[in-house]
């Protein structure tokens, strides 16, 4: 399958996450080609700094324009990434796409120029666009800050791209790892970003990933998607069926990665749910506290930061 990592807009994390994908389909063995038509050549860059350490699975990209690399039929897996410097090759590529997987910030203007995106991508396939994948990345690791969750919401209500759930948090390891030709997940295998990697890695190479996605075709959920703020980034009302989405039961095979995962987050339900019950203790604690039926309440634990 011929994955394209796109967007029109620079600095979205297209080649953070080939290059994480890339070295996450070597490591589970398949016959993955990397290619790199950006020609900030910032991937090529990367895996040329991993071949210097030594690193293994060392990670060949195949750069140039479109017209110079080479698209082996025997390939399990292709990734291209690709910048809007070179729109030539940039529009051959999604020419031959199976699908275009576009990272997102969360910002207005992100959406701004995806909803474009998303235009463009039509024009140049005449009227017939590959998939269109879309997801967050750089999501505020602060919960009290709600711009990722409107992203999410205006990403949902485009028409012509699919948001998947998984999100890629703001996390400098992000950045180290990159810097020094490593995989998140071979930096800090253990932390919060790894995991989350893993999770979007699985949804968009996992063995049920297909079958998952034509069933949700059928399937036609209704958006969640606040109208007024819909109004407010004058985005278009969503076509019907095209803000299904996708699950992580629906779409991920279990896998190791994946059930830790799992509890990961029903852990952290877990403490919320924790959470609620105590302040709920706590207020019959202090209703009763005059009739001296009050008890003492243990405060819940705190939340461990993340990496
Ligand atoms: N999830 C993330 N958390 C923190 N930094 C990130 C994340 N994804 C990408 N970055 C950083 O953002 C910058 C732009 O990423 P890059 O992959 O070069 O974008 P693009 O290829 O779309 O121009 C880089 O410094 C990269 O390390
Ligand atoms: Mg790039």
């Amino acid at each position: 399958m011929i994955t394209v990592i796109a967007n029109l807009k620079g600095g979205t994390g297209k080649s953070t996450v080939t290059f994480n994908l890339a070295v996450w389909l070597y490591s589970t063995g398949r016959r993955t080609t990397v290619i790199d038509l950006d020609p900030q050549r910032t991937l090529s860059d990367a895996a040329a700094l991993r071949m210097e350490e030594g690193v293994e699975p060392s990670i060949h990209v195949d750069a140039g324009t479109f017209s110079d690399v080479t698209l082996p039929e025997n390939a399990e897996e292709i990734i291209i990434d690709v910048g809007a410097a070179d729109l030539g090759s940039f529009k051959q590529a999604i020419m031959i796409a199976d699908r275009i997987l576009i990272p997102v910030t969360p910002s207005q203007a992100d959406i701004w120029s995806t909803q474009r995106f998303v235009g463009f991508l039509s024009k140049n396939t005449h009227g017939n666009p590959p998939e269109s994948i879309t997801f967050l990345n750089r999501a505020d690791t602060n919960k009290t800050i709600q711009a990722s969750d409107e992203a999410a919401a205006a990403l949902d209500a485009l028409p012509g791209v699919r948001l998947i759930p998984q999100r890629l948090s703001d996390r400098a390891v992000f950045r180290d790892s990159f810097s020094e030709g490593l995989a998140v997940f071979e930096l800090e295998p253990r932390s919060i970003a790894s995991r989350e990697f893993k999770s979007l890695a699985e949804t968009l190479y996992g063995h049920g990933y297909r079958s998952a996605l034509d069933r949700l075709r059928k399937q036609k959920k209704s958006t969640a998607v606040d109208p007024e703020f819909r109004q407010a980034l004058k985005t278009p009302s969503a076509k019907p069926g095209m803000a299904d989405r996708i699950g992580h039961e629906d779409v991920i095979p279990p896998s190791d990665a994946e059930a830790a995962h799992k509890n990961w987050e029903q852990e952290q339900q877990g403490k919320k749910k924790h959470k609620t019950k105590e302040g709920k203790k706590r207020k019959k604690a202090s209703k009763n506290k005059h009739g001296g039926k009050g008890k003492k309440i243990k405060k819940g634990k705190k939340r461990k930061k993340g990496a």
